[in-house]
C-alpha cells in the first residue's frame, strides 16, 4: 500500500510545506505546523461518484429527504424530523455527561428491526456491556466494536454494512496512514472526512462523539464542523439531574432547537415538556423573571433570577451562570444612567435556572427587571413574562418570533407580557403591556 501524501499546514494562516517548520514563515507563529494528508489531491471525492446533472431547481425536489426515528420523540424533533439517510452528526459535551448513554440509548431503539454498528475506543467491550445491563439494553442488533484504527472500522463496516454507525470518539480513533498520534488535528479531520465520506456512498446516517475544549467550544478544527451535516451539543450541569441537547449546526433543519431529558439510574429519560419543567421550582421572592426563550421554533420558558446585595468589596462583583457577564455590565450601564437604578456599590448576580445558557439579546429586558426587582426588593407578579433588547440609550428593541414566545407563555397560564413596543403584537387571554424604554418598564411593573 502506498504511503499517502502528506504537507505541514500552519492551523493559522493555511500555509503549506513539505517539511515541519518550527515557526510559519507567512504568518510567523510558532509551533502551529501539523501534518495533514493533502487534500489538494483528492478534495472532491466527498461528492458522489457519478457526475451529477444539470437540472433547473425545481426538478430537483422529487429527491425527497427521508427521515427516520432516533427512537426519541424530542431529539427527532431538534433534528427536524428525524435522521435524513448519509446524515453525519457530530455529538459534543463535557467528560461524563452522557453521550454515551444517549447514543447507546438511541442505537438501541433504532436496532429494533435494523443493524447498529456502535464503535467505542473510549471503553472496552465490558465497560459497554455494564452500561448496557443498566439501561436494560440487550439487542441482537446493536453490535459492539471496540477499536481504534480507523482502517479496521472501515473493513468491519464494509462486512457488517450496518444502518447506524456511531463513533465514540473522533479523538479516540486514528488512521494508521498518518504518522501524527490520535487526537491531533490533522488525525481527527482525517477521520470524520473518511467516515463521512463512508456515510454519504452507504446512504446511512452517522452519530460522531467529540470531545470538547476547557473553554466549552469543540477540540479539534473548525473544519470538523463544516464537514459534518449537524453539530449538537449537550448543556447543562454533570452533577444536575437534567440534560439539555442543544443543535448548534443543521444542514436538514433549523439551529437552535433544543431537547431536555433527565438523567436516572436507568439512563436518560425524555422531558416532554420543557417549559413545565424549568418553571415548576420557580421562587416566589423579588429577583425572578419568567423569559420566554427561543433561538428554534420551539420556545421553552426560562426563570431569570437576580440577586443584588451591598458588595463585600471595594470592587463589586458581577457573576452571571448562563449569561454573558459583559452583557450584564452594560445593562446595568443603562439601568443607571436612563432610570436612576444605581448599583455601583453593590454585587450583582444574574443566574438562568436549570442550566441553560442564553445568548439571545432578547433575555436583556428580563434581565434588567430581575436585577430592579432584587434591588427594590419587590416582586414582579407572578404571572408575567418579559422579553426584548435593551439598546444602549435604554430604548427597547423588537426580538424575533414575539407570537411563538407569547403563545408559549399563554400555555402554561402566564396573563401578562411586558414586550417591545415595536412588536405590535396581541394575543387573546393575554394582557399585552408594549414598553418602548426600560424606565417604562420600570414604572409599569414597580
Ligand atoms: N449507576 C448510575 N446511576 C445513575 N447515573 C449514572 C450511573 N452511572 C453513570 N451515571 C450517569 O451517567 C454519566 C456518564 O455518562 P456517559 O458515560 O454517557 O458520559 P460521556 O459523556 O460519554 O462521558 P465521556 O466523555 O467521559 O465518555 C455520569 O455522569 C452519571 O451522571
Ligand atoms: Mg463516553
Amino acid at each position: 500500500m502506498g504511503k499517502t501524501r502528506t504537507v505541514f499546514v500552519c492551523q493559522e494562516c493555511g500555509y503549506k510545506s513539505v517539511k515541519w517548520l518550527g515557526r510559519c514563515p507567512s504568518c510567523g507563529e510558532w509551533n502551529t505546523l501539523v501534518e495533514e494528508r493533502d487534500f489538494s489531491e483528492e478534495s472532491f471525492s466527498l461528492i458522489r461518484r457519478e457526475d451529477p446533472k444539470v437540472l433547473p431547481v425545481s426538478s430537483w425536489e422529487n429527491e425527497k429527504l427521508i427521515r427516520e426515528s432516533t427512537g426519541y420523540s424530542n431529539l427527532d424533533n431538534a433534528l427536524g424530523g428525524g435522521l435524513v439517510k448519509g446524515q453525519v452528526v457530530l455529538i459534543a459535551g463535557e467528560p461524563g455527561i452522557g453521550k454515551s448513554t444517549l447514543l447507546l440509548q438511541v442505537s438501541d431503539r433504532y436496532a429494533r428491526d435494523k443493524k447498529v454498528l456502535y464503535v467505542s475506543g473510549e471503553e472496552s467491550g465490558s465497560q459497554i456491556a455494564l452500561r448496557a445491563k443498566r439501561l436494560n439494553i440487550n439487542n441482537p442488533n446493536l453490535l459492539i466494536y471496540p477499536e481504534i484504527s480507523l482502517e479496521r472500522i472501515l473493513k468491519v463496516l464494509e462486512q457488517e454494512n450496518p444502518s447506524l454507525l456511531v463513533l465514540d470518539s473522533v479523538q479516540t480513533t486514528f488512521s494508521e496512514k498518518l504518522e501524527s498520534s490520535a487526537g491531533s488535528v490533522s488525525q481527527v479531520r482525517e477521520v470524520t472526512y473518511r467516515i463521512t465520506e463512508y456515510c454519504k456512498e452507504r446512504n446511512i446516517p452517522a452519530f460522531i462523539v467529540g470531545q470538547i475544549t476547557k473553554e466549552g467550544s469543540i477540540a479539534g478544527p473548525k473544519v470538523l464542523e463544516h464537514i459534518v451535516d449537524t453539530v449538537i451539543q449537550f448543556e447543562g450541569e454533570r452533577f444536575n439531574f437534567y440534560r439539555i441537547v442543544k443543535v448548534i449546526k443543521n444542514r436538514f433543519g433549523s439551529t437552535g432547537e433544543i431537547a431536555v431529558f433527565r438523567m436516572t439510574d436507568r439512563g436518560l429519560e425524555e422531558v416532554a415538556e420543557p417549559s413545565a419543567f424549568f418553571i415548576s421550582e420557580k421562587a416566589k421572592a423579588p429577583g425572578s423573571v419568567v423569559f420566554p426563550h427561543t433561538e428554534g421554533s420551539k420556545p421553552v420558558l426560562l426563570e431569570i433570577q437576580a440577586l443584588v446585595i451591598p458588595a463585600l468589596y471595594t470592587t463589586p462583583q458581577r457573576k452571571t451562570q448562563g449569561f454573558d457577564p459583559n452583557r450584564l455590565a452594560l445593562i446595568l450601564a443603562v439601568l443607571e444612567k436612563e432610570a436612576k437604578i444605581f448599583t455601583r456599590d453593590q454585587d450583582v448576580f444574574v443566574n438562568v435556572a436549570g442550566g441553560m445558557t442564553v445568548k439571545e439579546p432578547s433575555v436583556d429586558l428580563a434581565v434588567a427587571m430581575a436585577v430592579v426587582s432584587s434591588k427594590k426588593e419587590k416582586e414582579i407578579p407572578q404571572d408575567t413574562v418579559i422579553f426584548g433588547e435593551v439598546g444602549l440609550s435604554g430604548e427597547i428593541r423588537a426580538v424575533h418570533f414575539g407570537d411563538l414566545r407569547l403563545k408559549e407563555a399563554r400555555r402554561f397560564g402566564f396573563r401578562k407580557a411586558l414586550i417591545p413596543k415595536n412588536l405590535d403584537l396581541e394575543i387573546e387571554g393575554m394582557e399585552v403591556l408594549p414598553v418602548s424604554h426600560i424606565s417604562e418598564a420600570i414604572e409599569f411593573l414597580f
